[in-house]
């Protein structure tokens, strides 16, 4: 299934801290066609699978959405519902349908069927010379972490951000003190770029955020 690249401006760091859960509760996203994405596809490099979420993931997704962590350092609405769950499947549709996020269920590729994080890029901006933008945005159930399979699956779609989609730079933003997030980041050739002070308030209390990014050229490769 293809999808469309819609012209909503870059909605990238300034907004977002991890997955943009907030994505399911406006149309912001659902932004006019545009250029057709590469078609929609499972990622894996045999180890870590990265595919389409169903409706069979709401519970999954209603636990790792309500895991005091995930509720810290991401936007996911707080308390979280089955009912919030599914609407976030319809959304993970219409996002690649219309060109604006990329969202996969990650999985452990010997367990396919039981979903243990989400991932995805947001804000998918193609437009510029010699790339488009987007922000990464990823949580792992507690059960999945410390497993090396988040490190994986933000490689697998950093790949697919530079190489499939001709991105030229992925944002990345978290709250300050956010290591293991850091290091994901990091251990795939993220920079962090700065600081900045009380830039965000997701839960109402301001905090710091750092800001990062990954070029093109700053993907390890082999
Ligand atoms: C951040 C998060 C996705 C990491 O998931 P994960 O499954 O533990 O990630 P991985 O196992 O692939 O890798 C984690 C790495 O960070 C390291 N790490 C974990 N906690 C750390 C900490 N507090 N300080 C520094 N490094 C840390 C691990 O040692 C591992 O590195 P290594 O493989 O080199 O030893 C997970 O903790 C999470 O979902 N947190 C809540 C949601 C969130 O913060 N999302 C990101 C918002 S920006």
């Amino acid at each position: 299934m293809a999808g469309r690249v819609g012209r909503a401006p870059h909605t990238g760091s300034l907004r977002a801290t991890g997955v943009r859960w907030d994505d399911g509760m406006s149309d912001a996203d659902t932004a006019p066609a545009g250029p057709v994405l590469p078609v929609r596809r499972d990622l894996t490099d045999g180890v870590v699978l990265l595919r389409e979420p169903t409706d069979d993931d709401a519970s999954a997704i209603l636990d790792g959405a309500s895991d005091p962590e995930t509720v810290r350092f991401t936007r996911v609405p707080s308390p979280y519902s089955l009912e919030m769950a599914h609407g976030f499947v319809r959304t993970i549709r219409t996002g690649w349908a219309e060109g604006t996020t990329c969202i996969w269920a990650i999985c452990d590729a010997a367990e396919p069927d039981e979903l243990l994080g989400v991932i995805g890029l947001h804000g998918i901006d193609l437009t510029g010379d010699p790339g488009g933008i987007a922000e990464i945005g990823y949580w792992m159930r507690p059960a999945g972490r410390g497993r090396g399979l988040m490190k994986r699956a933000a490689r697998l779609v950093s790949l697919f951000g530079v190489d499939e989609l001709g991105l030229t730079r992925i944002d990345w933003v978290a709250t300050v003190g956010n290591d293991a997030s850091r290091h994901v980041a990091e251990s795939n050739g993220y920079v962090v770029e700065g600081l900045l002070r009380r830039r965000d308030a997701p839960r109402g209390v301001r905090h710091d955020i750092w800001i990062g990014g990954l070029l093109s050229e700053d993907l390890p490769r082999g």
